[in-house]
C-alpha cells in the first residue's frame, strides 16, 4: 500500500486566502484591520525565523504586525510591561510570545498575562483548561495542533472512535493535541520518553501524530496498514555520501543539513493509508492556524 500524502503546503494556502478575502472584507467594511504583536526574546536563530515568517504573513493577508524585538537578558518586569500596554492596545487582535523563552524568564506568568481575548497562541491557563474541560470551548486553539487536526479533516479521516496515538506531552504539541483528540470523541494514549513498548502502542493507533523532535524515530514497521500519520517533527540532519561520510556544502565548507521529520517517511509511505511529508506537512499549517486565530481574534474585539 502506498499512502496518500498529505499536501500542507496547498491546504495551507486555502486557509491563508480564506483568512486574506475575509480580511479585506472587514477592512471594505470599515472595520479594523486584523493586527498582530510579535514579541521575540534574545537571538535565537530558529525562532527569529519563525518570527520572521509570521510578519511575512500577515503582510501577505493584508494583516498589519507589530514587531517586539527584547534583549535576551530582559527582565521579567519589562517583559510583563510590554504585554500589558499590548493588552490596551486596541490596533493589537493577537499577541505571539515565540517559545521557548531565556530560563531566567517565568513563562507561565507571561502567557497567563495576556488577555484571553488576544491569547492567539491559545497558550494561557484560561484557553488551556477550557480545551481540556468537557463541554467547554477554548477561544483559540494551539496553532499546530489545530493544524493537524484540520489535515485530518480536510482529507477526510474520521476522528470519532478511532484510537489515536499522540507521540510527546509538550505544552506546545503533544499536550493540546490529545485534548483536541479527546474532545473529537478519539481514544488517546499519549507517550513520552518513559513509555514502554512504543512501536507496539503505536501499531494500535489509527491516527498516529509524531511530536518528540527525534530524527526518523517512528519506523514503517509501527505502523498499523491503512494508519493516518501526522509529522510534526522538524529535525536538521546531515546529508551523507554513499559511504556515510558528510556531504560538504562547496560555498560554507559547512556539513549540507536536511530537513526530516519524527516520521521515516520513505518507510511509512508504504505501510500508512496517509501520510504528512516534511517539509510541506504540518509547518505550513502552523502559521496558517496562527494567521486564521488573528483574524478570529480582531472579529471577537471589534465584531
Ligand atoms: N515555539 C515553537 N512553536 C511555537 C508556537 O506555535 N508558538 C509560539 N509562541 N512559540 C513556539
Amino acid at each position: 500500500m502506498t499512502a496518500q500524502i498529505i499536501d500542507g503546503t496547498a491546504i495551507a494556502q486555502k486557509v491563508r486566502e480564506e483568512v486574506k478575502a475575509k480580511a479585506a472584507a472587514r477592512i471594505a467594511a470599515g472595520k479594523s484591520q486584523p493586527g498582530l504583536a510579535t514579541v521575540l526574546v534574545g537571538d535565537r536563530i530558529d525562532s527569529a525565523t519563525y518570527v520572521s515568517m509570521k510578519q511575512k504573513a500577515c503582510a501577505e493577508l493584508g494583516m498589519r504586525s507589530f514587531h517586539h524585538h527584547l534583549p535576551a537578558n530582559v527582565s521579567q518586569e519589562e517583559l510583563e510591561e510590554l504585554i500589558k500596554k499590548l493588552n490596551a492596545d486596541p490596533q493589537v487582535h493577537g499577541i505571539l510570545v515565540q517559545l521557548p523563552l531565556p530560563a531566567h524568564l517565568n513563562e507561565e506568568r507571561v502567557l497567563g498575562l495576556i488577555s484571553i481575548e488576544k491569547d492567539v497562541d491559545g497558550f494561557s491557563p484560561i484557553n488551556i483548561g477550557r480545551l481540556a474541560q468537557k463541554g467547554r470551548e477554548p477561544l483559540f486553539v494551539p496553532c499546530t495542533p489545530y493544524g493537524c487536526i484540520y489535515l485530518l479533516d480536510e482529507v477526510g479521516v474520521q476522528i470519532e472512535g478511532a484510537n489515536a496515538v499522540v507521540l510527546g506531552r509538550s505544552n506546545i504539541v503533544g499536550m493540546p493535541a490529545a485534548l483536541l483528540l479527546i474532545g473529537r470523541n478519539a481514544t488517546v494514549t499519549v507517550c513520552h520518553s518513559r513509555t514502554r513498548n512504543l512501536p507496539e502502542i503505536c501499531r494500535q493507533a489509527d491516527i498516529l501524530i509524531a511530536a518528540i523532535g527525534k530524527p526518523q524515530m517512528v519506523r514503517g514497521d509501527w505502523i498499523k496498514p491503512g494508519a493516518a500519520v501526522i509529522d510534526v517533527g522538524i529535525n536538521g540532519v546531515p546529508v551523507l555520501n554513499p559511504d556515510g561520510t558528510p556531504v560538504i556544502n562547496e560555498k560554507t565548507g559547512k556539513p549540507k543539513q536536511k530537513l526530516v521529520g519524527d516520521v521515516h517517511f520513505e518507510e511509512v509511505k508504504e505501510v500508512a493509508g496517509y501520510v504528512t511529508p516534511v517539509p510541506g506537512g504540518v509547518g505550513p499549517m502552523t502559521i496558517a492556524m496562527l494567521m486564521k486565530n488573528t483574524l478570529r481574534a480582531a472579529e471577537i474585539q471589534d465584531p
